[in-house]
């Protein structure tokens, strides 16, 4: 059976040259004083170029905080965060698509901001939305969509960044489960023919091992680093397959166990 579930210690020891996202010691704290929240603690983590990494915790552990903080969009209280390559493309469980224009022209909209040609951008789009499935809803408005096809316009409108680095925040957590599953092989198939780096934030156990090269548990609240796991199961993976569910299971028990409120090991 092909089927290997290989623990990592929670501080990787790749070469500093190799990594395409380094995180070295990141704390964030909201507010001050007596009111001050610590949302991470000391999280250190490095990512190689073209993996596919699962950021796991339960709500409020920090996973949101996490990625703004690598996007850019908010800055960390110490620490620090380097990427080898420019700025990252986000994609949220909103997919904040802009109601009044068409899918195409959402999606074009990274390349418009870039100044990119017609004939290229064209070229692009259709590129695009043929890989995400919506080539034939181009001329559709979002509220014209279901929440998968919605998902998939966002998807599409970040590849369009031409980001090397993609960062997901829980954007199938508000799907049904079969649209869901529809999602992840096609984001698998995505991710395999583009070779993006991915960070991808769930809550959802089974979705970080179906998906992840590697699967990082947070503690709660403060966020640090648990535990990781290889995830070394054939691909395309399913949700119920048994080498999911096994690993699934594992990790599951060990969120069980509380001993993720530790800390690293
Ligand atoms: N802008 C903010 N100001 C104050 N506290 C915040 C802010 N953003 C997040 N927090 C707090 O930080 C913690 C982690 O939040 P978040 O990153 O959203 O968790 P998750 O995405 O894992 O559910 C929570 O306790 C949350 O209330
Ligand atoms: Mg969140």
């Amino acid at each position: 059976m092909n089927v290997a579930f290989a623990r990592r210690p929670a501080v990787l020891t790749v070469e500093a040259d190799d990594a395409f996202v380094t995180l070295d010691g990141v704390t964030k704290v909201f507010g001050n004083g007596k009111r001050s929240t610590t949302a991470l603690e000391n999280v250190s983590l490095e990512l190689n170029q073209g993996e596919f990494v699962c950021i796991l915790g339960a709500s409020g552990c920090g996973k949101s905080t996490l990625l703004s903080l690598i996007a850019g969009l908010d800055k960390v209280t110490s620490g620090t965060i380097h990427i080898a390559d420019g700025r990252p493309a986000v994609m949220f469980q909103e997919p904040a698509l802009l109601p009044w224009l068409t899918v195409r022209r959402n999606v074009e909209l990274p390349m418009r901001i870039h100044g990119t040609d017609t004939d290229a951008r064209n070229q692009r789009v259709n590129h695009l939305l043929s890989m995400v499935g919506l080539i034939d809803f181009a001329d559709h408005r979002p509220h014209q969509l279901s929440g998968g096809m919605r998902q998939r316009c966002a998807l599409a409108r970040a590849l369009a960044q031409e980001s090397e680095l993609l960062l997901m925040d829980e954007p199938f957590a508000a799907l049904d489960a079969l649209t869901r599953d529809q999602l992840h092989d096609d984001l698998n198939r995505i991710w395999q023919e583009t070779g993006k780096t991915i960070i991808f934030v769930t809550h959802n156990v089974r979705e970080a091992v179906r998906l992840g090269d590697r699967v990082v548990l947070m503690t709660p609240r403060p966020g640090r680093v648990a535990q990781m796991w290889d995830v070394e199961i054939t691909r395309p993976r399913e949700l119920d397959s048994f080498e999911v569910s096994g690993l699934a299971h594992e990790i599951t028990m060990r969120l069980r166990a509380g001993a993720v409120s530790n800390g690293a090991e």
